[in-house]
């Protein structure tokens, strides 16, 4: 267990959660190397012996040390924008496996991903595909291209994070993808390489992704029909994560799961899993300033917020919530709440802790989305990263300071 409690403190591994705090101060997101590691390699088992590439969904925590971490076990790469292009870029990651996905890129963004010779861009749209030629052709260049197929499949997770169905703003219609795919292969400045999609994230069913497999693969299957002969089938993310009491099915079982529904086809398999490489590898550690009991009501009020974490807050997300002493649970009950003002900052509701002023706590499952989504709001700077790794624990990223808050701001003169 990479977050487990050793003579009654709650570890990242072989490290006390309270010793980081001392060294680092709250709040503070700690990530176990080990666990990202063991969640690359499960996909990697899974698909070993065929051709497939796993591109790590970058928006999902965009950390240097993270990202370097999974270059280095062979990790492509899923990014959204210029700036995690060039995350990727100076984490040491292959630009050659990294895929760019989103709605509204822009020439800007598209003429750096060509420049850096990415794997592939997904256009989401007509007018993406002749943006994308007219800036390959200004440069010289062949942009590598494949569409974002929209398979209309109810990923049957939160409506934030669904994003395969007809009316979402995502992906091109499938019964437009045919005529799209003739239109690229008749400009010069692109070469069609890929088809993907993407239906959600947060799916804690496999059948979902079966089915949008299954259907990208019988796309595919009509347009090399047309002559368009595919490199790569891009099955996007989303295998979810057990946050309280989901049942996701094994990666291993679902990434096989996908494989058999393209097993008839010969393109190379790529994926972009985020949440489930790093969700449970990291947890947002924070300190109790007061409890405050209520008339309705008791409050632990801890050191972090929403501007922080802001998953509860967004979508009513539910993460565990550990004391870093172990306590018998149960001393009341409380909603763990920041000291932002705003009514939907808490971190979590109703749980029975044990806890006093000056307790940590740690938020669990916060690896994916946490760090990925804050923000300054309050003008909190925010937390400090550290990576765990064994006994040491690494500073992957200091916490901001003052200073930095409004070292871009100027006063008219
Ligand atoms: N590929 C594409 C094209 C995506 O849009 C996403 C996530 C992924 C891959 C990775 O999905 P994952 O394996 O992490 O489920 N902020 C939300 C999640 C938003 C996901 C957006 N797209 C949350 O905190 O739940």
């Amino acid at each position: 267990m990479a977050f487990a409690y050793r003579g009654g403190v709650l570890c990242a591994e072989a490290v006390p959660l309270d010793e980081i705090a001392r060294a680092h101060g709250t709040p503070c997101y700690v990530y176990s190397r080990a666990v990202i590691e063991r969640a690359y390699a499960e996909y990697a088992a899974a698909l070993a012996g065929r051709d497939a590439l796993i591109c790590f969904s970058v928006k999902s925590n965009s950390n240097l040390a993270v990202l370097a971490l999974l270059a280095q076990l062979g990790a492509g790469f899923d990014i959204v924008s210029g700036g995690e292009l060039a995350r990727v870029l100076a984490a040491g990651g292959d630009a050659r496996k990294t895929v760019f996905s989103g709605i509204g890129k822009t020439e800007a963004e598209i003429e750096q991903a060509i420049t850096a010779g990415v794997l592939c861009l997904n256009l989401e749209s007509e007018a993406e595909l002749e943006r994308v030629a007219a800036v390959a052709a200004r440069l010289g260049r062949r942009a590598p291209v494949a569409f974002r197929v929209n398979p209309d499949v109810d990923a049957k997770t939160h409506p934030y994070i669904a994003t395969g169905l007809k009316q979402s703003k995502f992906g091109v219609a499938q019964e437009d993808a045919e005529r799209l795919y003739r239109r690229a292969a008749s400009l010069p400045a692109v070469e069609v390489v890929g088809i993907g999609s993407h239906i959600g994230s947060q799916l804690t069913e496999a059948a979902p992704l079966i089915e949008a497999a299954k259907r990208i693969a019988a796309l595919a299957g009509r347009i090399e029909g047309a002559g368009i002969r595919l490199a790569h089938i891009d099955v996007g993310g989303g295998i979810g994560i057990r946050y309280h009491d989901e049942a996701p099915p094994p990666v291993a079982e679902t990434v096989s799961r996908i494989a058999g529904a393209l097993s008839g086809r010969h393109e190379r398999l790529i994926i972009d899993p985020g949440r489930s490489i790093v969700g449970n590898a990291g947890l947002l550690l924070t300190r109790v300033e007061y409890v405050k009991p209520g008339p309705v009501k008791n409050f632990l009020v801890v050191d972090a917020a929403m501007n922080d974490l802001l998953r509860p807050a967004l979508y009513g997300a539910w993460h565990e919530v550990r004391t870093v002493r172990q306590l018998p649970p149960g001393g009341a009950v409380y909603d763990v709440v920041g000291p932002v003002c705003e009514s939907a900052d808490f971190l979590a509701k109703d749980r029975p802790l044990t806890a006093q002023a000056g307790d940590l706590l740690a938020i669990m499952s916060a690896g994916a989305y946490g760090m990925a989504m804050s923000s300054n709001y309050n003008s909190r700077p925010r937390p400090a990263e550290v990576l765990v790794d064994g006994g040491v624990a690494h500073l992957v990223r200091e916490r901001e300071s003052m200073e930095a808050l409004f070292a871009l701001e100027h006063r008219p003169a």
